[in-house]
C-alpha cells in the first residue's frame, strides 16, 4: 500500500482572519506571517497526532491506517443535537472565519463604513444573507416594520402613504440581481492597494430580492406620465440618502423590496424596505426607503451632484454615471491564498455587468498573451452574478491569473492601463479593470497589477 500522500491541487486559504491595520498596508508582510502561521499550525498538529516532523512514513493516508476513519468518533455513535437547537440556523463553528470585514484603517468612523463580502469564501452566485456587503453613510438601524412609512408624492394625481401591510398587498416579483458600490475596488487605480479578493472586490453581492415594481406604485398613485420625467427616493437614516433615478429606469425594473433570499431583508441591508435598482450603483439602492418624489428634473441632491461622480483627467466631474460596466474577477486561485503544490487546480471567479447578461469570459494564465474561454455556470442572468469556471494544471512556475468578462451588449472589460486612459488614475468610482494575480514559483498568490 503506497504511503505517499495525495496532494495535488492543495491550496492554503487567505488569511481572513488575521488581518491587521500593518497588514493591509504591506500583502508581503501578511503573507510571511500566514505562511509562519501555517506552518506552525501543521506541526502542532503532527504532534496532536503523536507524529514526529521526521516521521515521513507514519503521515495518514485515506484508507491507509488513517486514524479518522479506524476510530470512530462519537457522532457516529452518540446521539446528536435536538432539531430547533438554533432556531435560526448558523453556520458550522468551522467556518467562522469566513466573515464580512472592515479594511483596516480605510475609514474614521465605522458607522460610515464598508463591510466587505468574502467572495473568496462563497459558492455559486447568490450571497448568503450574513455576508452581503454593508455600505452605511450613517450607520444602520433595525426599524420597527409597523412603524415605518412609505410616501410617494410628486407629481401624481394621488399622493399616497403606504403602511408595511400596505405594500405587501401588492403584486410582487422575486428577482436575482447583483449590487455593487461605484465604489468597489476604488482603492486599486493608482496602484495595487490591498491584498485579497475580500478587500479589493467585496463590495459586490448578489441576491434574490422579492417586492413590488415601482411602476406598480407610480400607477396606484396616477403618474403624471405628461410631465414626470424623473424619480427620487429617499432613505430615513440621518444620512438624507436621497438619489434621482430617471422615469424610463424607475418604470423598468426597479423594485421596492421587502424581500432577500427568502426572508425579510436584514437590518444592514434596509429592513423593512428598500430601493432595487438592478445594474445601477449600489448608491441608488436606497435603504430604509421612506419617500419617493416624483418630478420633472434631476435635484441634484448631494450624493449625486458632490459625491459620487467620477474625476476626469482634465480635471472636470461626470454626474449621473450609473451603471456598473462589465466586471470579472478570479476568486480562486486568488490573493493571500497559497498553492501548495503543482498539478490540477479549478480556476473559479465571478463575472456581472449592469447593462444585462453575460455572454463570455476568457481566462489567462500568462498575463494575457494567450486566453481560453471559460465554462459559464447556469444560471446566467441578466444584472446578476455569472459564476465561470475553468480547468488549470500548475506546472509550479510562475503564472498572472487573469479573467476578462465581455456582456450581451458586445461590451468588452478593459485593461487598466486602457482604463487609466480614458479616466485617469484619481478617480473613485467605476473601476471595471481585469484583475491580475501573480502566483509565485513557492505558490503564494498577490495581487498585481498588468499592464
Ligand atoms: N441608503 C441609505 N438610506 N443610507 C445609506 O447609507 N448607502 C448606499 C446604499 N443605500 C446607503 C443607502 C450605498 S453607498 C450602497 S453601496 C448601498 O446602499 C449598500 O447596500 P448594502 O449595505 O445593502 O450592501
Amino acid at each position: 500500500m503506497s504511503t505517499e500522500v495525495k496532494k495535488s491541487g492543495r491550496l492554503i486559504k487567505a488569511p481572513e482572519n488575521f488581518l491587521s491595520k500593518e497588514d493591509a498596508k504591506s500583502p508581503a508582510l501578511m503573507r510571511r506571517k500566514f505562511l509562519a502561521a501555517s506552518v506552525s499550525s501543521a506541526a502542532a498538529s503532527m504532534a496532536a497526532m503523536g507524529l514526529a516532523s521526521n516521521a515521513r512514513a507514519a503521515a495518514p493516508v485515506a484508507g491507509a491506517g488513517d486514524p479518522n476513519i479506524l476510530n470512530l468518533p462519537t457522532h457516529t455513535t452518540g446521539l446528536g443535537q435536538p432539531v430547533a437547537a438554533n432556531p435560526y440556523g448558523m453556520p458550522s463553528q468551522y467556518e467562522k472565519g469566513l466573515q464580512r470585514r472592515e479594511s483596516p484603517g480605510l475609514t474614521r468612523v465605522s458607522a460610515a463604513s464598508v463591510a466587505f463580502t468574502p467572495l473568496q469564501g462563497t459558492f455559486g452566485i447568490i450571497t448568503p444573507s450574513g455576508l452581503h456587503f454593508e455600505r452605511h453613510h450613517q450607520g444602520w438601524w433595525d426599524i420597527d416594520p409597523s412603524k415605518h412609512r412609505l410616501m410617494v408624492m410628486g407629481l401624481v394625481k394621488n399622493p399616497k402613504v403606504y403602511t408595511m401591510d400596505d405594500i405587501m398587498r401588492l403584486p410582487s416579483v422575486s428577482r436575482i440581481h447583483f449590487i455593487e458600490c461605484g465604489a468597489n475596488t476604488a482603492m486599486e487605480w493608482g496602484n495595487v492597494a490591498v491584498p485579497t479578493v475580500q478587500y479589493s472586490h467585496g463590495m459586490v453581492s448578489c441576491s434574490e430580492f422579492t417586492g413590488v415594481p415601482l411602476s406598480v406604485l407610480l400607477e396606484d398613485c396616477g403618474i403624471d406620465m405628461k410631465k414626470a420625467k424623473y424619480v427620487l427616493g429617499e432613505g430615513a437614516d440621518g444620512s438624507s440618502m436621497t438619489r434621482t433615478i430617471p422615469l424610463d429606469r424607475a418604470l423598468d425594473d426597479v423594485l421596492v423590496a421587502y424581500g432577500m433570499n427568502g426572508e425579510m431583508l436584514r437590518p444592514e441591508n434596509g429592513y423593512p424596505l428598500r430601493l432595487v435598482v438592478p445594474g445601477i450603483q449600489g448608491v441608488s439602492w436606497v435603504k430604509w426607503l421612506r419617500r419617493i418624489e416624483v418630478g420633472d428634473q434631476k435635484w441634484a441632491t448631494k450624493d449625486e451632484a458632490v459625491h459620487y461622480i467620477d474625476l476626469m483627467p482634465d480635471g472636470l466631474h461626470r454626474q449621473y454615471t450609473g451603471i456598473q460596466e462589465a466586471k470579472s474577477v478570479i476568486t480562486t486561485p486568488s490573493g493571500g491564498q497559497t498553492l501548495l503544490d503543482k498539478g490540477f487546480y479549478n480556476i473559479s471567479g465571478l463575472a456581472w455587468s449592469g447593462r444585462g447578461k453575460i455572454k463570455r469570459v476568457d481566462v489567462s494564465v500568462d498575463g494575457g498573451r494567450n486566453w481560453r474561454t471559460a465554462r459559464l455556470e447556469t444560471p446566467v442572468l441578466s444584472k446578476a452574478f455569472t459564476r465561470f469556471n475553468i480547468d488549470w494544471v500548475w506546472n509550479g512556475g510562475p503564472a498572472i491569473l487573469q479573467s476578462r468578462a465581455q456582456d450581451d451588449t458586445g461590451y468588452v472589460q478593459p485593461k487598466i492601463n486602457q482604463l487609466r486612459e480614458v479616466r485617469g488614475t484619481r478617480s473613485i468610482y467605476h473601476q471595471n479593470a481585469i484583475q491580475s494575480w501573480k502566483v509565485a514559483e513557492n505558490g503564494e498568490v498577490s495581487n498585481v497589477q498588468v499592464y
